[in-house]
């Protein structure tokens, strides 16, 4: 496993259980949750980076068969427990064996831990695990380069975060194989967030 993943698994490891009380009612991304499952065609969903899983059971709640996967074993044992109607699983986004395809892919704020020199190689895996016609949400942080933060749950903790200009990220999209269908920028208000604006895309 690569060093910044090794340190993203510890660091939201030791945060999971206070995040998790804290964050399970915050859904500020309904809108564009509602947008992703609008164009999904058939049942399938993967949540990538789906910590406790209050998003993937957002999804669920609708009628879609959802999986999702997290580095940190914290989160998908509380995932496990929350949330019966979806499987989770410990996993790389970078080292996925899932062995499906998915009708909609979706990676919220999850990303942001990836190194840029990785961002092709996971949008082409992403591209590959897509049933045709298959979409993808993602949200990530506007900005520039690569650094690392204090977690806003425990300034102790310091994270790994990759900014993106919106021709960054999209010449990625694009080399990917990705169209992009809707595009929105999220104006940073959250108590716990980066004090970045965000990027949403759904891509196809
Ligand atoms: C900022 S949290 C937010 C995720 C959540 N979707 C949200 O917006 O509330 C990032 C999540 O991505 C997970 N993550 C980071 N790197 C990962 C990787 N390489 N593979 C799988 N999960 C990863 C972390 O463990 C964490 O649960």
């Amino acid at each position: 496993m690569a060093k910044v993943t090794e340190e993203i698994k510890e660091a939201y490891n030791k945060i999971a259980d206070q995040y998790s009380r804290e964050l399970w009612d915050d859904m500020p991304y309904n809108e564009y949750l509602d947008q992703f499952a609008s164009l999904i065609k058939g049942n399938k969903v993967l949540d990538l980076g789906c910590t406790m899983g209050s998003f993937t059971k957002y999804i669920s709640d609708m009628g879609f068969s959802v999986d999702g996967i997290d580095i940190s074993e914290n989160f998908i044992a509380i995932a496990k427990q929350k949330v019966k109607t979806c499987h989770f699983y410990v996993m790389d986004m970078l080292k996925m064996n899932l062995n499906k395809k998915y009708n909609g892919i979706m990676c919220i704020n999850s990303s942001i831990h990836i190194e840029k020199k990785n961002m092709l190689f996971l949008f082409k895996e992403i591209k590959s695990m897509l049933e045709e016609d298959g979409v993808v949400l993602i949200i990530l942080q506007e900005g520039e380069g690569e650094k690392y933060i204090k977690e806003p749950f425990d300034e102790t903790v310091e994270e790994f975060v990759s900014f993106y200009t919106p021709e960054e990220i999209e010449e990625v999209f694009h080399s990917a194989g990705f169209t992009i269908l809707k595009k929105y920028k999220i104006k940073d208000d959250a108590e716990f967030e980066l004090g970045n604006d965000q990027l949403a895309y759904i891509l196809k």
